[in-house]
């Protein structure tokens, strides 16, 4: 069957992880996928991970199948962190949750019950975005489009031009959009930028399709859901895919929530039922041990403390290596101004390193970046972020 078929490329993220994996030399640095590493290279469980699963091992007492939308408890507890326990979305019940299988999952669900109510829509996407969104709207069925977002002569946002264009999506059409930490570029908008931007799609009536996979990584748990709280309070129609793999470093338990916000408790219970039928002939109800652990912590206010303080020790420790590849850099002479890193936010940085280089380092050094020039900072540590940064400078005389 498969005798005359091509191979697929090997995903542009997670393909590089079993590179990386296999790479013989000792000094190797994966600053590859967005996942978070402490100061030993290590990704570690969270203490309040850990205090929560043994509550539930000792509390469960049953593996039956969970709703077909999940665990109503932390349907609840994602709207709570997601909107804030006060928004008005959750008063109103205008929104409902499903736990899907990470945040991907989410935007796969998302993704396949637009494509069954909005076949000919297309979708937009930021240039550049996370390669998967690519993926996911693309399998489902569904042109893609992008709109500006990042300029790699500022290395900033290119606000004007995304605006513009997104002045020109026709109604219908769905706008997916990095409500925090945005992936790749680490660049954001601010508040008064959101503010635009709901305007926009209010006025031109296409869907925002926020995703959320970073809440906490940028500037904390609230500061970073000013996005969703600003669509939630014009009333519109959106959808938010939220994940707990960052946050909670929950990524092998795949909890994730796709949220539907309507504007009117009668339209979510629609979508709701239509959500359900796109699960169940799917994976039919999602894995239970990741949402039922993180609706542990969320709904107990000690666990919810430590889990804050848990992520501002990330965050911070992210925000550290910023400032120390910024330094670094400096330090060993290479030229050019790389003060942008550290005005970048969430897990990633687009360097601006170009695909040779990048190429370079992995070959020679054994450093691996996304192409295009993304890096996790979180890979960075005390110990090897000086052989990364004298790579970088070798590499950029090497291959210039
Ligand atoms: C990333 O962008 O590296 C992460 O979101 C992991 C993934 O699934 O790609």
């Amino acid at each position: 069957m498969w005798k005359n078929i091509q191979p697929a490329p090997p995903d542009s993220i997670l393909g590089l992880t079993e590179q990386f994996k296999k790479d013989q030399n000792p000094a190797k640095v994966n600053l590859g996928v967005g996942v978070y590493k402490d100061n030993n290279g290590n990704t570690p469980i969270l203490e309040v991970v850990k205090k929560a699963e043994q509550t539930l091992l000792t509390s469960q007492t049953t593996k039956s199948y969970l709703p077909i939308s999940g665990d109503p408890a932390y349907g609840k507890a994602v709207q709570k962190l997601v909107f804030g326990k006060d928004s008005d979305v959750l008063k109103s019940v205008r929104a409902v949750t499903v736990h899907a299988p990470g945040g991907t999952g989410a935007l796969k669900v998302g993704a396949d019950l637009l494509k069954k109510f909005k076949p000919q829509a297309r979708v937009w996407v930021s240039s550049p975005t996370w390669a998967n969104h690519n993926g996911i709207f693309g399998d489902a069925g569904f042109k893609i489009d992008t709109y500006s977002y990042y300029n790699p002569e500022s290395k900033g946002l290119d606000f004007d031009e995304m605006l513009t264009d997104l002045g020109k999506v026709p109604a219908g059409d769905i706008v997916v959009l990095h409500a925090c930490c945005h992936n790749p570029s680490g660049v954001d908008l601010d508040q008064a930028g959101w503010d635009e931007v709901v305007r926009v799609a209010d006025r031109q009536g296409w869907i925002p399709f926020l995703d959320f996979a970073y809440q906490g990584f940028g500037d904390g748990v609230e500061e970073d859901r000013y996005a969703v709280e600003c669509f939630g309070a014009s009333g519109m129609d959106f959808l938010v895919a939220s994940s707990f793999s960052k946050n909670f470093g929950l990524y092998n338990e795949r909890t994730g929530a796709l949220t539907i916000i309507c504007p009117s408790a009668e339209e979510a219970a629609v979508a709701m039922s239509h959500l359900k039928v796109v699960i169940r002939t799917n994976y039919s109800n999602p894995p239970a041990h990741g949402g039922l652990t993180a609706t542990i912590i969320l709904d107990d206010p000690e666990l919810y403390e430590q889990w804050l303080a848990e992520l501002a020790a990330m965050r911070d420790r992210i925000r550290a290596m910023r400032s120390g590849l910024v330094q670094g850099l400096a330090n060993c002479g290479v030229e050019g101004d790389f003060s942008f890193i550290e005005r970048q936010r969430g897990m990633f940085s687009f360097s601006g390193l170009s695909d040779e280089v990048v190429q370079w380092l992995r070959a020679e050094k054994g450093i691996y970046m996304v192409g295009g020039g993304r890096i996790n900072l979180a890979g960075l540590t005390t110990d090897n972020i000086d052989y990364v940064c004298k790579s970088i400078a070798e590499a950029m005389q090497s291959v210039s």
